[in-house]
Formats: structure tokens, sequence, C-alpha cells
């Protein structure tokens, strides 16, 4: 397992659509771990494989710890998920994301949602989620997508913070500073 560079705003790679895997092979589990290695020493609640510009749909989550600091780690991993279902009803709640660091905004997504995946051993699941897990399935998904989740918050506040991570990267690129970096807990 590796730990891999994570990709941020302003990288072009993050709004890349990400192709299907044609299977659940050893390639494709070496990136789940490499994900979830990943995400664990970010450290964020998921991680998808487009934000480590590997354009494959491949993601991971963990989210005991989110729910419950004492809970031991509950990786999961997906390949190919697809939303089969959404509920009319929505939630409102703040989200991060390990890929624009240190940027929390409110989103309002359907409360509930039913998706439809590969697990590690390439066997077709669904899992209905509500609360925070449905949340993550959501953005983990847009990430597969090359959707951000600043593309659900309103044009002001998106063009701000655009703007700002446009003007950071050029600012580390003049200094060659590596790209910054976050330590927030709640960012996938
Ligand atoms: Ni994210």
């Amino acid at each position: 397992m590796a730990v891999k560079p994570i990709i941020t705003l302003p990288d072009k790679r993050l709004r890349q659509r990400a192709a299907p895997v044609a299977r659940v092979d050893d390639e494709v589990r070496a990136l789940m771990d490499d994900l979830l290695e990943t995400m664990y020493a970010a450290p964020g609640i998921g991680l998808a494989a487009t934000q480590v510009a590997v354009p494959k749909r491949v993601m991971v989550l963990d989210i005991a710890k989110r729910e419950d600091e004492a809970a031991s780690p509950d990786p999961m991993a997906f390949a190919n998920p697809e939303i089969v279902w959404a509920s009319q009803e929505t939630s409102i709640r703040q989200e991060g994301c390990l890929s624009i660091p240190e940027f929390f905004e409110d989103v309002v997504r359907p409360a509930r949602v039913r998706v439809s995946y590969l697990d590690r051993d390439g066997k077709r699941q669904e899992l209905e989620a509500d609360g925070i897990l449905a949340r993550c399935l959501q953005h983990e998904i847009d990430h597969l997508d090359g959707v951000l989740f600043i593309d659900h918050i309103s044009r002001l506040k998106r063009d701000r913070i655009v703007k700002k991570f446009g003007k950071a990267a050029k600012r580390d690129i003049e200094e060659r500073k590596p790209p910054r970096r976050t330590a927030e807990a709640e960012s996938a």
C-alpha cells in the first residue's frame, strides 16, 4: 500500500469524468488499499480515485470515527458506484473536501440514497444509506463525475473560493512550495 499525493483545486484532473473498471481485479484492489491508506493519512472520511489523479470509478469511505471517536476502523470500498434511488427529502450539512483544504460550506442533498456498486470481491451490492453515509456516498460519487461540493453552493461563494485557490496555486508555483494540505478530519 502507498500514500498517494492528493490533488487540489484548481487541478483540472478533478474535473475529469472517471471511467468504469471492467472488473475488480488485484489492480483495482491495490487502488482501493492505496486510497484507504491515503484517506487515513490525510486524515479524511472519504476519498475518490479522481482525487489521486487516477480516473477510475473507485472510491473509499470510513465514517466510523466520525460517528464515534472510540469506534474501530470500518473501511468501505466501492467500484463503479451508482445512485439508483434518491429521496425527495433533502438534508443540509456542512461539507469539506481534501481537494479543497480548509473550506467548509453547507450543502443541500437528498437525505437518503440507494447505491449499487461492486465490492472488493467484485460482487454486485446494494446499499441504502441516510445521515453522514448518504452524504459521503454522494460527495464521492460526484468526484467520479468531476463534480465538486462547491458546485452545489451559490455561484458567489463558489467564484470566491475558486479565485482564492487559483491565486494560492500561482503563489505556490512562484515560491516552489508543495501544495497545501489539510488536517481536517471531516474532509472527503
Ligand atoms: Ni471531496
